[in-house]
């Protein structure tokens, strides 16, 4: 302001006194800012005179100051400038300026300055004081080099109106937690086992086989201790596809005896059982022992006894009538009887039929001389000794009695007559009679 008005003045004074003077040069500037008083766009150095042509024109003198061509007026105030203390009481200030050719009229004489009292807060922000120090933290690792921390609290006393302690509240240091523990891994699995049992039984749970492994590989250090290998080191298994095992048969219950196979007399009754309970099966034993058991059994009664015949009495003499009929060419009869032996506990009797006694027609020849024939040769005997060396056999001839005068169908019934007695019967003179041969690869006495 004081410059202002010694420059108003020098100017008054070289307009009022010079004859000839000489025109001030400045430069000129095409903008004067009425809120910064500053000066910009420079258009070149002119006379003052002619720079402040136009009002809006600035210009910068020897001084360097920068001034306005526009007659004195007051700029806008300036924004309150901060409080002078941040706490408590305090005051700020904001300017105006006055610019231009002249001076500015002041009527309520504001001035160029103005003061005002502030308070940003209404107290002032005191420090707290710092606790001791808290426990150290876990180490950030379990084993080897980390670091760890304590802290401490800004409250003794706490801070008042936004103050703070002076300091960090976290301290870090590094730790050392020794060697690492080593954790155990397994080892291979063993391979597996044999099946508990070889084959498969409904009666029993199935078979199982097994395998192992060993939690060294590495095994868990002792100190600092391991985490033990995870899981199990057993592994069980079923074994399913085993074949089934054999079934051997078992005998059921016996049944009940049969009735005796007989109603009288000793007997036999029976019982059976089967191998059904349960069959062998899947290449099982069959059962051992008879599925039939046998037992005598005896009904204590006696069995009737049927009459047996007994053999035939030789032939009665033939005769007629009781008649002699020796070497008669005439028919007579005789009679042969038998009897029923041993009926008894209610037996038959004998079969009828031939019955007690038999009778037939004949012709008795005892005795009597009859012409006779020689038969044809007889089949072969038996070897005698039935064994052994010097076996033989024999045939022959014999000489027949000749009965062709004899009917041999009689009587209106036409029976068959037989011929009784042995007759003295001469035949023609034979020589070979009897024939006889050795047997041929006769077995010796000990092999039969
Ligand atoms: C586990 O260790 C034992 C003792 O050393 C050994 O006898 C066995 O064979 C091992 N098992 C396996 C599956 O390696
Ligand atoms: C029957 O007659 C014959 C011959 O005529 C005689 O030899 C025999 O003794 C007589 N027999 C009886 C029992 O009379």
């Amino acid at each position: 302001m004081l410059l202002w008005v010694v420059h108003t003045a020098l100017l008054s004074a070289r307009i009022s006194g010079g004859t000839t003077p000489k025109p001030q040069m400045v430069e000129c500037f095409s903008d004067f800012g009425v809120e910064s008083g500053s000066c910009s766009l420079l258009l070149g150095r002119v006379s003052l005179v002619d720079c402040c042509l136009n009002p809006r024109y600035g210009f910068q003198d020897d001084d360097g100051k920068c001034r306005s061509c526009r007659p004195a007026s007051w700029s806008e105030w300036s924004e309150w400038g901060h409080c002078t203390v941040s706490c408590l009481e305090g005051v700020r200030q904001r300017r105006r300026f006055c610019y231009g050719q002249g001076d500015c009229e002041d009527a309520e004489a504001l001035g160029i300055l103005q003061t005002q009292s502030c308070e940003d807060q209404a107290c002032c922000p005191q420090s707290g004081g710092w606790t001791e120090w808290g426990k150290w933290g876990a180490c950030s690792v379990t084993c080897q080099k980390g670091s760890r921390s304590r802290r401490r609290m800004c409250t003794e006393p706490p801070p008042i109106c936004g103050g703070s302690c002076e300091g960090e509240d976290t301290m870090t240091e590094e730790c050392d937690t020794g060697i690492c523990p080593v954790h155990g891994a397994w080892a291979k699995w063993s391979s597996w086992t044999h099946c508990s049992r070889s084959c498969l039984t409904h009666s029993m749970a199935l078979p199982t086989r097994h395998r192992t492994r060993n939690c060294t590989n590495p095994e868990p250090s002792d100190k600092p201790p391991g985490m033990p290998c995870p899981g199990q080191a057993l592994e069980e298994q079923d074994c399913n596809n085993l074949p089934a095992c054999p079934v051997d048969g078992g005998w059921t219950l016996w049944s009940m005896f049969s009735e005796c196979s007989v109603t009288c007399g000793v007997g036999q009754r029976v019982r059976l059982r089967q191998c059904t309970s349960p069959p062998p099966q899947y290449g099982g034993q069959d059962c051992p022992g008879d599925s039939v058991a046998r037992e005598l059994c005896n009904t204590r009664k006696h069995c009737p006894v049927d009459g047996l015949w007994s053999a035939w009495a030789p032939w009665s003499k033939c005769a007629r009538h009781s008649r002699n009929i020796t070497c008669k060419t005439y028919a007579g009869s005789q009679m042969r009887e038998r009897s029923c032996k041993f009926t008894a506990w209610e037996g038959k009797s004998c079969p009828e039929n031939p019955g007690i006694s038999e009778t037939r027609i004949c012709y008795d020849i005892s005795n009597c001389k009859m012409n006779g024939k020689w038969d044809e040769w007889s089949e072969w005997g038996l070897c005698k000794p039935s064994c052994g060396p010097g076996a033989q056999k024999t045939r022959m001839r014999t000489c027949q009695p000749d009965v062709s005068m004899y009917m041999m169908l009689v009587g209106s019934k036409r029976e068959q007559a037989y011929f009784s007695g042995k007759p003295l019967e001469s035949c023609p003179k034979l020589d070979e009679k009897v024939q006889t041969q050795a047997c041929l690869h006769v077995p010796s006495c000990m092999e039969s």
